[in-house]
């Protein structure tokens, strides 16, 4: 059995959904939790104590170690406090799981700047803060695991969230520099592409698929994801009931010539479009284009 014993995490947005059921399956097998969650509405509006304490006071009454927090995570001294939370709790940071989130949905034509930065701010401010704040206690710790939260809207694009789906792309790209920043010093980060029944989707999803997508399901990869034993890092998987599958960024072989034209580009369209074999690095497309 995967253990956190002696381990610290702290989840963000985890009095309610997926963020509360990765919070209860960590203490549960022995990690210490800041069970963070500002309790607002979907859209980010309100605030309550609520959620969190309710989800920091079930993991003691089972046994195990939590405290609650409730900062806004989006705000440079949110996170700050969040992080410090943990050590004045707990002594350190091993884990970071960025899950906070919020909704504003609205066709291209009708979002607001407001809905637009808002849901970046929780989303991709929100990750890089909290990673950031935690960074230095991990890394002097030599240690660290952190899960970042994306979508398949932003893996994919959806009707109706340009802001959402820029920011679950933006966290695809974070997560690659922290694992790449992170390498040295023992830090592995990797984000998850989740579907699971919860308030956020509840409306959106067939009422079959509530029993099917449950956020367990989604937290047993986040469990494997930030134990000791893996080294995986820079990864994005796609899970959900049940299912998990590695989710890969990559460019085709490319085309080239000495002479490239807008009519080359149109005749050799087929080979630009070619799928394989792929490349997955920076440092491997460049090299393809020498
Ligand atoms: P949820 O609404 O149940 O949970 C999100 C939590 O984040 C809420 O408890 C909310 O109070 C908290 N939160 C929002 N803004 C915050 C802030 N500024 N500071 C601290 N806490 C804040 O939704 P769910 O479904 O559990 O979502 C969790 C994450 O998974 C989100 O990042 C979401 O975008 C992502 N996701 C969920 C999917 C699903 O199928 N449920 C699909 C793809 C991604």
């Amino acid at each position: 059995m995967l253990r956190f014993d002696d381990r610290v995490a702290i989840i963000t947005g985890a009095g309610h959904g997926l963020g509360r059921s990765h919070a209860l399956l960590l203490a549960e097998r022995g990690a210490k939790v800041v069970v963070n969650d500002l309790g607002g509405a979907l859209d980010g509006s309100g605030a309550s104590a609520g959620p969190a304490a309710e989800v920091a006071g079930l993991i003691t009454k089972n046994g195990g170690q939590a405290v609650a927090s409730t900062d806004d995570i989006s705000t440079p001294e949110g996170a700050r406090a969040v992080v410090q939370a943990a050590v004045d709790a707990f002594g350190r940071v091993d884990i970071v799981v960025n899950n906070a989130g919020i909704l504003r949905d609205r066709s291209l034509g009708k979002m607001t700047v407001e809905d637009f930065d808002s849901v970046l701010a929780v989303h991709v401010r929100g990750s890089y803060l909290v990673s950031q704040a935690a960074y230095p206690l991990m890394k002097a710790a030599g240690y660290g695991r952190v899960v970042n939260t994306t979508s398949p809207a932003g893996l994919f694009g959806n009707f109706g969230q340009a802001n959402y789906s820029t920011a679950k792309m933006g966290l695809v790209g974070l997560t690659k520099t922290i694992a790449i920043e992170g390498a040295r010093n023992g830090i592995r980060a990797n984000a998850i592409a989740p579907i699971a029944w919860t308030r956020m989707t509840e409306s959106l999803l067939p009422a079959e698929f509530e029993a099917k997508f449950t956020p367990e399901r989604v937290s047993a990869l986040v469990a494997y994801l930030v134990h000791e034993s893996c080294e995986v890092s820079g990864e994005v998987f796609s899970v959900g009931a049940g299912r998990v599958a590695r989710v890969f960024v990559a460019e085709g072989p490319g085309w080239k010539t000495d002479d490239l034209t807008p009519e080359a580009i149109a005749d050799n369209w087929q080979s630009v479009m070619a799928e394989q074999p792929y490349v997955q690095s920076a440092t491997d497309s460049l090299k393809a284009m020498l």
